[in-house]
């Protein structure tokens, strides 16, 4: 077997699992979620999150990944034999409906660039999102989006993946704030920073039920936790590395990044509309079509529209590649295939899968298109299940190996990581039944299998 691929250097390990983080998930979707829960309410739930919730179960797949030098499924059989593989298999499984969806969205991003230069979508902005998100157009573009992330991935981890994010995370960080220090420019911008920045705790107490699954599922999504995509790409890095310090650097930068789409995102809705008309924006269309009425209406509306979603679909590919490669790492190692064809059939299925997605107005799932019911499933039940899987394994099976695998590469001592094997087994665990209950009850009340007991909204 050919030699197994690593990372050049550990700052394009950092940038790769950055990118991975960093993706539609901040700027699609944070700021909107924040905005609609209670604005700085719903943001010190989701920190909480992040910090208490999501960055131990990230050290986790670290763990799993670098001790093993293996793709999830290997993984977890090396570890903990056959049975466990199956944890590892539900990230696959995970990974590769996630991005097929995901696909559609970074098409209609595609779509989106093109339609700022031109002022498409200037006088008739929900007209123009109803017309371009499901359809041919929107499955070409589906198809455009995946041979991109199959161009970069089938040129392998040093070459594709890692040069690829060291361009594009830069460029990202660089874009978006220059977009923060013109929006502090705008008119009416007072407005949104005061809603995104003081918290609404009657909002938040009112939808708490609702806000909790969502603030966790948020954070695990954002970190993209739950797919192996964090084992994946750990398993490409040395023992010299220090797992809780890259871990840190890696939360901290997608959280800033979260952040500061926020400071970029909600002060341009209010310039537009009312502070209570943010507060109803929401779903996979708002960003489409709230911010391009913003844009139509603004000074330069197209150069920004141009940047922003220009910085969106560098974010939205970056993360893109981290999902099929997780597919693809696991396939090169137990068919044979080389890497490019793996890249290839496996893009293609993911294609095939996000079909419904393109075609979401004319497919229906309690009212709602196939979009929201693949988004759903997935956040609700298939990461919190999988980040579960993975925090047992750690917490209770394979603590003393944990406990080794985290002190690698640093200072800390036996007790400090035993701290962290505590708190998987408490809190975290607690906290991810707790999520998956509230999610699953919000699943089927969408399904209408339950009547209407949680959500208020
Ligand atoms: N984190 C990415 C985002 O915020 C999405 C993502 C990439 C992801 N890889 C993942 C989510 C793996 C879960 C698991 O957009």
């Amino acid at each position: 077997m050919s030699e197994r691929e690593t990372w050049s250097t550990r700052a394009g390990f950092i940038l790769a699992a950055v990118g991975s983080a960093v993706g539609l998930g901040n700027i699609w979707q944070f700021p909107f979620q924040a905005a609609s829960n209670g604005g700085a309410a719903f943001v010190v739930v989701y920190l909480a999150a992040v910090l208490c919730i999501g960055f131990p179960a990230m050290l986790a797949e670290f763990v799993v990944g670098r001790s093993t030098e293996r793709n999830p499924i290997d993984a977890f059989r090396e570890l903990g034999g056959n049975s466990w593989s199956v944890v590892g298999a539900l990230g696959v499984f995970a990974a590769f409906w996630i991005l097929s969806f995901y696909s559609v969205v970074g098409g209609w991003v595609i779509r989106y660039i093109l339609g700022s230069a031109q002022g498409a979508y200037f006088a008739d902005p929900g007209g123009y999102f109803g017309a371009i998100s499901s359809g041919p157009g929107a499955l070409a573009l589906h198809a455009v989006f995946m041979a991109l992330v199959v161009g970069v991935v089938a040129l392998g981890v040093e070459d594709g993946i890692e040069m690829g994010t060291k361009l594009m995370v830069p460029a990202i960080v660089v874009l978006l704030l220059g977009l923060g220090a013109w929006v502090a420019t705008l008119d009416g911008a007072a407005a949104g920073y005061a809603y995104y920045l003081s918290p609404d705790l009657n909002t938040l107490a009112d939808n708490i039920g609702s806000v909790l699954p969502a603030a966790v599922g948020q954070a695990f999504f954002t970190l993209s936790l739950g797919m192996g995509a964090m084992v994946t790409y750990a398993s490409y890095l040395g023992d010299d590395d220090s797992l809780p310090v890259d871990g840190g650097l890696i939360v901290g930068l997608n959280t800033l990044v979260g952040l500061l789409a926020g400071l970029v995102v909600i002060p341009i809705l209010a310039t537009q509309v009312s502070v209570e008309a943010i507060r109803e924006t929401s779903g996979a269309g708002a960003v489409f079509i709230s911010l391009a009425e913003a844009f139509g209406q603004l000074p330069a509306g197209r150069v920004l529209g141009v940047v922003f979603f220009g910085v969106l679909l560098l974010a939205a590919l970056s993360s893109a590649i981290s999902l099929l490669e997780v597919v693809v790492s696991f396939v090169t190692r137990n068919t044979g295939w080389d890497r490019k064809p793996a890249a290839g059939v496996f893009g293609l299925a993911v294609f095939l899968l996000g079909i419904p997605t393109a075609f979401s107005a004319s497919l229906t799932y309690a009212g709602t298109g196939a979009l929201t019911w693949y988004n759903d499933l997935a956040y609700n039940l298939l990461l919190p299940i999988s980040v579960l899987g993975v925090l047992v394994f750690v917490g209770w099976l394979r603590d003393d190996h944990a406990t080794e695998e985290l002190t690698k590469g640093t200072a800390l001592g036996r007790d400090t990581a035993g701290t962290w094997i505590w708190a998987m087994r408490t809190v975290v665990i607690v906290a991810v039944v707790v999520t998956l209950f509230l999610g699953v009850q919000d699943l089927l009340v969408a399904a209408k299998v339950l009547a209407d007991p949680v959500v208020a909204v």
